[in-house]
């Protein structure tokens, strides 16, 4: 059986529907990608990867649900810096996500990680993150791992955007290199598509389902791409077909003179 993936990031919400960020109503931009995903069929699952809400507000996350749920696909999401971490590791009162499972789905086992260092743009994972991880490996019944976190692991080649990469990288190799199952790493973070073959382990970002970060830039630039979601085929075979989806038009408004986010 394939598994059928679709892959949303950093939709930055916040507690006030339609407010800008950027210039950009992140709100009407989740909801045009959505539109975009909600013609593709037979899809097991969303995996949205980190920066769901600009400010950590219950408001925000209930609406990421109420415009990614007409797609009518179990959602799982982990925490990027901009999240409230908590909502991933115990149920909460109100909020609409479960906290976090490892996902059996075929043969693969998509493992969820939370790279969070509270109060921090970069990410890390602590030493319970990597044990984690390792216990999912190592007990994985011989199934492939797609390992999932918000922080990219390796650089993306922009500078100012890799100051704030995973800094513990060479932990989470040692972990991931002790079994020959892991396939793939995806996540976010870096608001681009980004596509990298490492020791057999094949490394992706996705663009933003709002702003886009230029790639390659030195310091702080934004890029006028389109907002999109991945689509990921994991095959029972353990290769993966994959695809960056943009939206065809969206009004952007990008405010170029802001010099961060
Ligand atoms: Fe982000
Ligand atoms: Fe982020």
């Amino acid at each position: 059986m394939d598994v059928k993936l679709i892959q949303l990031s950093d939709s930055h919400l916040h507690e006030q529907p339609g407010k800008r960020l950027i210039g950009i109503d992140t709100d009407a931009s989740l909801r045009a990608v959505v539109d975009l995903a909600g013609a593709e069929e037979n899809v097991n699952a969303i995996l949205a990867t980190g920066d769901l809400s600009q400010d950590g507000s219950l408001q925000s996350y209930q609406r990421f649900v109420e415009f990614v749920s007409p797609l009518n696909v179990p959602i799982h999401w982990l925490p990027g810096n901009h999240d409230d971490v908590d909502y991933f590791h115990a149920p909460q009162d109100g909020f609409p996500l479960s906290s976090r499972s490892t996902l059996d789905l075929g043969a693969w086992r998509i493992i969820m990680l939370d790279s969070v260092v509270p109060g921090k743009d970069h990410g890390k994972l602590a030493q319970s993150e990597l044990d984690y991880l390792a216990d999912q490996m190592q007990d994985c019944d011989g199934r492939h791992c797609l390992v999932v976190l918000h922080h990219q692991p390796i650089a993306t080649g922009a500078d100012w955007l890799d100051t704030m990469q995973l800094y513990n990288d060479g932990a989470f190799f040692n972990v991931i290199q002790q079994y020959d199952t892991v396939r793939a790493v995806i996540y976010g973070h870096v608001h681009q598509a980004f596509v990298k073959d490492l020791d057999g382990i094949r490394f992706m970002s996705v663009p933003s389902t709002c702003f886009q970060f230029k790639p390659d830039s030195v310091g702080f630039a934004l890029d006028d791409a389109l907002p999109g979601y991945r689509c990921l085929v994991l095959k029972e075979s353990g290769s993966i077909e994959t695809e960056v989806r943009r939206v065809a038009e969206f009004d952007l408004s990008l405010d170029k003179d802001v010099e961060g986010y």
